[in-house]
């Protein structure tokens, strides 16, 4: 076999790559039918990847056997959300995205040392332009890719996992527990408890930055109210004894990437049980409560995002019927070698 050489991804190299993008779309949807329908069709998929070409913020590298097309690679630069929003805060400022169809590496080819060839092709100029911070998504399963971005130095942090309908939760009891959904007048019981669950992803061993500092508050406050003016994102809210325990809501519009389908899928936005109140079943009544409510409205199953150093969190998830479908691995620079050549 030849060596494998890498250039840049040109508009001439849209056919092949979309090629093994639908290829790899139809096997992942397979296992995950939550996945959209579209992008295992090569008309979508070269859509999607032409239309990634005409991004100024897209970088694309592509692999060759002589004059086959055999790995293709591209990842979008992300100046960083607007930073006065309570969401926008908790991304990651100047990250560089890599999203699960916008990398693949022919059967027959070594996954990792392809992978290695077009991530080295783009993250110089990435970490020249001072991008330090690097993403990449996987569907679940695909275990070949995972070894190649975990020999690059990448770690998983977060999952998108399904729950396959909304039925009730088995378990779900807790002595003397009030569920209410909250209206516009409880917009500082939900700051309260955004707060702990900020505070509990500060903390060990998460270290997530999710401030809580009092300019956060202000920001968490506007979400919040204009989240409740629109009757598609209940937030229901438990209380023992008049005071306000724990949280579990629900965004109409949530946060589902492209690939993933959003059709009858109710994104589950915050849930949090005040520590002292924990691993005693309210979780399981708040989350009851929700799938009751999501079976009203019609919806078939239920979406979120959990960080897989969640020590209670993740295991809560799991429990209860939630499957990972997606992975974040993240890669961390070291930033010192921007001065580290000298002169
Ligand atoms: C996740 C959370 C909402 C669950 O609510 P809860 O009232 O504690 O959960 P319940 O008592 O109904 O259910 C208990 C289950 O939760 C999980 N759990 C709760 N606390 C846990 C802990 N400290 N360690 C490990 N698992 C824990 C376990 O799966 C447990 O089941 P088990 O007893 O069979 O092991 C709550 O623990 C919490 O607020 N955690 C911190 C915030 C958070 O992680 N939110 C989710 C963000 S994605």
């Amino acid at each position: 076999m030849t060596r494998v050489t890498v250039r840049p991804f040109g508009r001439g190299d849209l056919d092949a790559a979309a090629a093994l993008a639908a290829e790899a779309h139809r096997n992942e949807r397979e296992r995950h039918p939550v996945l959209v329908e579209g992008l295992a069709e090569r008309g979508e998929a070269r859509d999607m990847l032409a239309k990634w070409l005409e991004n100024e913020r897209t970088d694309g590298a592509a692999a060759f056997d002589g004059d086959v097309l055999v790995g293709f690679l591209m990842g979008e630069r992300m100046a960083g959300a607007p930073p006065d929003s309570y969401m926008g805060q908790l991304s990651h400022p100047r990250t560089i995205r890599i999203g699960p169809r916008d990398h693949a590496v022919a059967a027959g080819y070594d996954a990792t040392s392809v992978s290695r060839l077009l991530y080295r092709e783009l993250a110089a100029g990435w970490v020249a332009a001072g991008y330090y911070n690097h993403s990449v998504h996987l569907i679940e399963g695909n275990e070949r890719l995972q070894e190649a971005w975990f020999n690059l130095g990448f770690g998983r942090t977060v999952s998108m996992a399904v729950r396959e309908g909304t039925g009730p939760v088995a378990g779900a009891q807790a002595g003397d527990i009030e569920v209410r959904e909250a209206g516009s007048e409880d917009v500082e019981v939900l700051v309260g408890l955004a707060r702990t669950l900020g505070l509990h992803h500060i903390g060990s061993p998460i270290f997530m930055y999710w401030p809580v500092l009092p300019e956060h508050d202000a920001m968490a406050r506007s979400l919040f109210s204009s989240l409740l003016e629109d009757e598609g994102n209940p937030h229901f809210v438990a209380y023992r004894d008049g005071e306000p325990v724990g949280l579990t809501s629900f965004l109409k519009q949530g946060f589902f990437p492209p690939y993933v389908s959003p059709e009858k899928n109710v994104y589950l936005f915050m849930g949090i049980v005040e520590p002292e109140a924990q691993d005693g079943g309210v979780g399981r009544v708040l989350l009851d409560r929700g799938m009751a409510w999501a079976r009203e409205q019609g919806y078939e199953r239920c979406s979120l995002h959990v960080l897989m150093a969640n020590y209670s969190g993740e295991p809560f998830w799991s429990a209860n019927g939630f499957q990972p479908v997606e992975y974040t691995l993240e890669r961390q620079i070291d930033e010192r070698v921007a001065w580290a050549r000298g002169g």
